[in-house]
């Protein structure tokens, strides 16, 4: 008898839970990135478990992704944690620091040594010093000025505007090579597109701290999804993810809502009802047709979207037969000053990193990318080989391998990450975010002060998710966004 009550206590329990969770709300979060998975685990954590992710890759991590490359796995995607030691602390760093990932400092410091000329040789270190030195103090003139400008954005300029008006624009390549390395090696877009007021300073590194670490860890650096992952996920003895609530390979191409909830359908023609759904794919692919909304989404909203940039940002990796560049500290990141602004402009080795393995890396941006990611990898390897020789001379290795990343040409990425464009204010920007009915949105992109980034598309997720939350719990669903003209 005892027994039974035990069994039967057992049963209603368990027929109460069933109920309990019948009788939640049931969401579908489209995209397995750290977005869609920080907000998946948010909303779980707040009791919301009837959840069903639809990742149209075979993997969660997004743009967070490792690949192999000769022999090593190396990042086609984020590869920094930034915004390190400063006041508040990157949750991302303490994720990585939990993990244990594998990671280095980024030292800077030395490019003044380590800049060569179009036509071969390396600049007099005083000679960089003195172009960076004065980049550096126009960019400290622009924070000042960004600060002062009135908060409705309707003064925004862009860095190039700032520069202009601090009377001193890039112009030769060691001043050009400079500038890309400051900027666009950091937003993947020229001071000329960017936003002075909302990147200038950037709240990341006023933050989090200056300091930016590498990962280069064979795990990936997709650990961190994975680490999120686990908290709510099932997971098998091996450490896959095995519980139903996540798909993969199923690419959403339609998302239809009513009063009553939505209807998701994929490419391969299932068709996911729920009441709420989240959204966590990248701005750039918000910005094409590769899912509809029924009905259409409102104007002020694809407005905010298109306005948004989706930029490119290109790590081209390399391998040799053996080193030929210079080793030692202070010499793992050198500027390649041409006349054409952008052209395999900054480069890194790694004999820390990847000991032995004779790889390099360049890094290039916007036009270059689109225009590297639609020729053939051979014309690439060639013109990064005659760049190389103008560098270290005629007698250099061929590059026996080369990895070149088409996030741009990717329907499922459409670019790297977003850059905040002159002529956006915070509340086109806040727009951007905001649910339309019960179809709310996440990602980088959405990050409140972060955008672009690894701790962006994380923290996004947890801001996004609480939002629906509170939707969910207190029936409060109108979602305020401050007005343009304060
Ligand atoms: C080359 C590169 C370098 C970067 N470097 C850094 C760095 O060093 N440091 C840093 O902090 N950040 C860096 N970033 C930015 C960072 O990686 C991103 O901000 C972040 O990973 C974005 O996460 P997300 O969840 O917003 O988007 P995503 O990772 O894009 O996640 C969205 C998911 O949705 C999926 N999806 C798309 N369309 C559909 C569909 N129709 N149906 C179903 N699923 C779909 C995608 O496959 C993807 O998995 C870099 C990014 C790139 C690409
Ligand atoms: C390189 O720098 C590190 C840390 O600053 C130092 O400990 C090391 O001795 C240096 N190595 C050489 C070869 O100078
Ligand atoms: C800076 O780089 C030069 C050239 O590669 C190197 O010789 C020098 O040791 C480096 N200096 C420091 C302080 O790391």
């Amino acid at each position: 008898m005892g027994e039974m009550g035990d069994i039967g206590t057992t049963v209603l329990l368990l027929l109460a839970h069933i109920a309990l969770a019948a009788a939640g709300p049931s969401v579908i979060i489209v995209g397995a990135g750290f977005s869609g998975i920080s907000a998946a685990k948010t909303l779980s954590d707040a009791g919301i478990t009837d959840i069903l992710i639809l990742e149209a890759t075979d993997h969660i991590g997004g743009r967070i992704h490792k690949t192999n490359f000769a022999g090593i796995n190396v990042e086609m995607g984020a590869n920094w944690v930034e915004g390190v030691n400063g006041d508040q602390m990157n949750p991302i760093w303490t994720m990585a620091n939990e993990l244990k990932l594998r990671n280095f400092y980024s030292d800077f410091e030395n490019l003044s040594s380590n800049t060569y000329k179009q036509g071969g040789g390396l600049y007099k270190n005083s000679e960089v010093q003195e172009v960076i030195d004065l980049s550096d103090s126009v960019h400290t003139d622009g924070e000042s000025l960004s600060t002062s400008l009135p908060s409705s954005g309707r003064s925004d300029i862009s860095v190039l505007t700032m520069q202009r008006l601090k009377d001193h624009v890039p112009s030769t390549p060691l001043e050009m090579v400079v500038d890309y390395y400051n900027y666009d090696y950091e937003f993947a877009e020229p001071p000329r597109v960017t936003s002075l007021q909302n990147t200038v300073p950037l709240a990341t590194f006023a933050n989090f701290g200056e300091d930016v670490y590498f990962v280069a860890d064979q795990r990936g650096y997709e650990s961190v999804v994975y680490h999120v992952a686990h908290q709510f996920l099932r997971t098998s003895r091996t450490g896959a993810i095995v519980d139903p609530r996540l798909k993969l390979n199923k690419l959403v191409r339609h998302i239809s809502q009513s009063r009553s909830g939505v209807v998701v359908t994929t490419e391969d023609g299932s068709v996911y009802k729920a009441d709420y759904v989240m959204v966590s794919v990248s701005i750039g692919v918000l910005q094409t047709k590769l899912i509809t909304f029924e009905p259409a989404l409102p104007q002020w909203k694809i407005l905010a979207l298109y306005q948004f940039d989706m930029a490119v940002y290109t790590k081209i990796f390399l391998k040799f037969p053996h080193k030929f560049w210079p080793e030692g500290n202070g010499t793992e990141f050198f500027l390649y000053a041409s006349e054409r602004r952008g052209y395999y402009p900054v480069w890194q080795q790694f004999e820390k990193q990847y000991p032995g393995a004779n790889v390099l890396l360049v890094t290039v941006t916007d036009e270059e990318s689109r225009r590297i990611e639609q020729q053939p990898d051979s014309e690439t390897k060639a013109e990064a080989m005659e760049v190389l020789r103008s560098m270290f001379g005629k007698n250099i290795p061929e590059a026996t391998d080369i990895l070149v990343p088409r996030w741009w040409s990717d329907r499922f990425y459409k670019g790297t990450f977003s850059n905040w464009p002159i002529g956006v204010n915070r509340y086109e920007y806040d727009q951007i975010r905001a649910p339309v009915g019960r179809v709310y949105f996440t990602g980088e992109h959405t990050s409140e002060h972060y955008n672009g980034y690894v701790h962006g598309a994380y923290l996004a997720g947890i801001d996004s998710a609480n939002m629906m939350i509170k939707c969910i719990k207190t029936g409060f669903c109108k979602v305020t966004i401050k007005d343009k003209e304060t």
